[in-house]
Order: structure tokens, then sequence, then C-alpha cells
């Protein structure tokens, strides 16, 4: 008799804590760059030439997670448990050039590090100059 409630209570338990968990799980990640990376300087200016750039790489390595308009709506986005965030949302804009590079080059979880796939400098930064373009 107290065998049977006290696995009946374990059971509630342990189906609490997966719910919970998974709840976490779904929720927007807060990703806050070092404070090294706020002062970057961008040696790029954001000219046509280099938000073309950014395009064409923005096409090929990050539509697929991040959407064809940034808003993390991509094909891939939706298998991942966490979001992509939304890069023409307030918050997103309110970052630094400099921030934004370095989570490109780093990386962070399901967010792959570009400093080895992409691995110019300049290609990066132009994929800065393209997402700050995203409305
Ligand atoms: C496999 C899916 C995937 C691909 C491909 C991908 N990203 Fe991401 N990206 C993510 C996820 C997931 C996050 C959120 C990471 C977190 O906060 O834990 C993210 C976050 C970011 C952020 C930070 C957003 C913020 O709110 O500060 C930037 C910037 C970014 N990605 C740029 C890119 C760029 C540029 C590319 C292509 C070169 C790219 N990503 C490719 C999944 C992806």
């Amino acid at each position: 008799m107290k065998i049977q409630i006290i696995t009946r209570m374990l059971t509630v338990v342990a189906i609490c804590s997966a719910l919970a968990f998974s709840g976490l799980a779904q929720k927007p990640s807060k990703w806050v760059a070092p404070d090294n990376a706020k002062t970057l300087k961008n040696p790029s200016p954001a000219a046509a030439a280099s938000i073309a750039t950014g395009k064409e790489l923005y096409t090929k390595s990050c539509k697929s997670c991040h959407g064809i308009g940034g808003l993390g709506d991509g094909p891939k986005a939706s298998v991942l448990d966490v979001s992509c965030n939304d890069f023409t949302s307030k918050d997103f804009k309110a970052q630094t050039d400099g921030e934004i590079f370095y989570k490109i080059t780093n990386g962070k979880d399901k967010m792959p590090a570009f400093s080895k796939s992409i691995p110019s400098d300049a290609d990066r930064w132009a994929l800065v100059n393209y997402i700050r373009t995203l409305k």
C-alpha cells in the first residue's frame, strides 16, 4: 500500500520535472557577447559590394535556420530546441556590429562557429552588413 503511494508520487514528480525542462528548452536564449566584442570596429564599410557578398553568404550558410528575411523561421529552425532569434527585432538591432561579428565567428550550441567555414574576416563583416539591412 505505502509503496504504491510512493511510486505514484515519484511518477508525478518525474512528469512535472520533464514538463518543466521541456518548457525551459523552448525559451529564446539570451546570448550576450563579451565586453571586448562590443567595441570591435567594423573595417568594411556597408557599401553595396560588401552587402552583396553578405547576401550571397547568408543565402548559402544561414538562411536554412534564420530564414530568408532573418526572422528565425528557416526550415531547419523548427527542429532546433532553441530560437534562432529575430534579426529584425529592436533588441537584435541594438547590438554593435562587433557583437554580431563575434557571434558569427564563435557560435554557441546549435549556432555554428563560422571562423573556419567562412575564414575571411571581411566576409564575416559582410554578413554583419547584410544582416543590418533586414527589416
Ligand atoms: C543550424 C542552424 C543555424 C545556422 C546554419 C546558422 N545559425 Fe545563427 N543561430 C542559430 C541559433 C540556434 C541561434 C541562437 C543561439 C543561442 O542563443 O543559443 C543563432 C544565433 C545567431 C546570432 C545571434 C542572434 C542574437 O540575437 O544575438 C547571429 C548574429 C547569427 N546566429 C548569425 C548567423 C549567420 C550570419 C549565419 C550564417 C553564416 C548563421 N547564423 C547560421 C542557428 C543557426
